[in-house]
């Protein structure tokens, strides 16, 4: 399931962001890249665990834990610290999967990726390219969304980001892991915590039915959830 976040920072933060890092000093993407992923990545990153990549990261953690939408879909354990990219005209990021488990350097902290999250900072206006395209059981979905914007997808998934061929497309991506690590598993607990939210406007918190579905819930997260 490919899920769209809006407004996940507002205008303000992403202009607070832009500025921030369009005086910054940007190193080669291939810092964070596997083996095969390597070979086809060409892009810039801001360095790892310098003030500003932590700063910038921490407000991203801090909006996520806002977001019921973001809370609802990933069931988040463990967020790894978000890093930011920067794809010049001419840049990409060829066909490959991320990376299974992530290790934070000179820590312990390790996340198993269960989704992978993308959170545009330019506006879709600003760049031609640069779409990320996301490849499911479903086919291929293009993703360009406007500044501020999240995109939550499988870490399973292959996927790309097409050459920029004009302006520049900076993004936040990260890797999340799930209390549900399984997708499907994961997905019925969104659609019927989806489901009893749609109802409560028409019948209220204390709908007895709701009430049980509620419970239905807590149980199936009960049953699947790894903390
Ligand atoms: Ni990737």
């Amino acid at each position: 399931m490919l899920l769209h976040i809006p407004k996940v920072l507002g205008s303000d933060q992403v202009r607070q962001f832009r500025q921030a890092m369009d005086s910054a000093e940007w190193v080669d993407g291939l810092a964070t890249s596997g083996i095969q992923s390597a070979m086809v990545k060409k892009n810039w990153q801001l360095p790892e665990g310098v003030p500003l990549t932590r700063q910038l990261g921490d407000v991203v953690l801090d909006a996520l834990g806002k977001s019921p939408r973001f809370i609802a879909a990933a069931l988040p354990l463990k967020v790894y610290p978000p890093a930011f990219n920067r794809y010049a005209e001419g840049q990409t990021y060829g066909t490959h999967i991320d990376n299974a488990v992530r290790i934070l350097r000179g820590t312990d902290f390790r996340v198993r990726g269960d989704l992978s999250a993308t959170l545009f900072l330019s506006e879709p206006d600003d760049y031609d390219g640069g779409e990320l395209v996301v490849q499911d059981t479903y086919g291929e979905h293009r993703v360009k969304l406007p500044a501020g914007d999240l995109v939550l997808y499988p870490a399973s998934s292959e996927h790309c980001v097409t050459p920029v061929t004009r302006g520049v497309r900076v993004a936040s991506f990260f890797w999340i892991q799930s209390m549900v690590r399984d997708e499907g598993a994961r997905r019925m607990l969104f659609d019927l915590d989806t489901a009893i939210q749609g109802l409560v406007p028409a019948v209220g918190n204390d709908d007895p039915n709701v009430v049980r579905l509620t419970g239905v819930y807590h149980n199936l997260l009960r049953r699947w959830a790894e903390c």
